[in-house]
């Protein structure tokens, strides 16, 4: 691997395109010492609200899988630390970078089993809400599942598969961003006790937790991998509509087969607007659609 570079913090660019992530490929070493009280603080906010929120709404899995890590809200967690112990059960480790990567760094990471945590969390004015990832989203949300076996599995072979379809094209690569989207960022997953919370995006984000499972809003709708990859999704707002898997072994199984004749398939269909529920749908619940923006789905 690469020598590691000082940290940076890295802000977006403000064009009259709106904002333009300004990517920096280095890999951090996470300068722990460097923290400050308020970073704690809002480490350890941020931990026990989720926490507390999430008992009851998040899987049972992701649940486990956090308290197996050793994370604890006291302090922001040493990346060496939970190294220690995720390395040991599924093999991933965590690498600190400065923020989101070009697609293709991100997949080969993944691919080998490499997972790219932001160094930097939010300021205390950004708690409920911040455009980018960061420490809090990439540790709190993304990190506990890497512990599970299966889902550890699948974000390898995520990788692979967005190295495949990056060389592919543009199209094939955008389906793929949307099974990322509608799965490690804002999958459910159907328990003995009810509908939980996987996806980072959600379980990372106090008002989403609720509006995911509690709201009538949106529409929940059995997880289908070609429906998924023609889904478009909402980047501004909480999702119109959540796929909901029955476990990590059938979104395994769903996604193993080669993706090549997938992409073929749908590059002669439309996309599918983020609200919208199809005949052939499962639909598990349909949302009413109240409180998005009146403006078209994204
Ligand atoms: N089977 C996929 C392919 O051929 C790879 C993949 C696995 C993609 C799991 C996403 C998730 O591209
Ligand atoms: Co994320």
């Amino acid at each position: 691997m690469s020598a590691q570079s000082q940290p940076r913090r890295v802000e977006n660019l403000h064009t009259d395109k709106g904002k333009v992530p300004v990517y920096a490929t280095g890999i951090v070493a996470q300068p722990w010492d460097e923290y400050s009280a308020d970073d704690h603080a809002t480490w350890a906010t941020l931990y026990a609200r989720q926490r507390e929120l999430l008992v009851g709404r998040a899987s049972s899995e992701f649940l486990r899988a956090q308290d197996a890590m050793g994370m604890t809200p006291d302090r922001i967690p040493r990346y060496a630390q939970l190294n220690a112990v995720l390395e040991q059960a599924t093999g991933w480790t965590l690498i600190g970078v400065e923020g989101l990567l070009p697609e293709l760094d991100f997949f080969e990471h993944l691919a080998n089993r490499r997972f790219p945590v932001t160094w930097w969390i939010r300021r205390p004015d950004q708690l409920d809400y911040i455009e980018e990832p960061d420490l809090f989203h990439d540790l709190f949300g993304h990190v506990p599942l890497l512990m599970n076996p299966v889902f550890a599995d699948y974000m390898a072979a995520y990788g692979r598969g967005g190295v495949k379809a990056h060389a592919i094209g543009p199209d094939a690569l955008q389906n793929l961003t949307r099974l990322y989207w509608y799965t490690v960022e804002f999958g459910l997953i159907r328990e003995a006790e009810g509908l939980r919370i996987y996806g980072s995006g959600i379980v990372s984000s106090s008002g989403e937790s609720v509006h995911a499972l509690e709201s009538a809003a949106p529409n929940r709708i059995g997880f289908d991998l070609e429906r998924v990859m023609r889904t478009r999704y909402r980047i501004d707002s909480y999702q119109k509509t959540y796929f909901v898997i029955d476990s990590f072994e059938q979104l395994m199984d769903a996604t193993r087969p080669d993706f090549t004749p997938v992409y073929a398939r749908l590059a002669t269909q439309e996309a599918i607007p983020a609200g919208t529920v199809l005949d052939t749908d499962t639909v598990l619940q349909r949302g009413t659609g109240a409180g998005w923006p009146t403006d078209a789905d994204a």
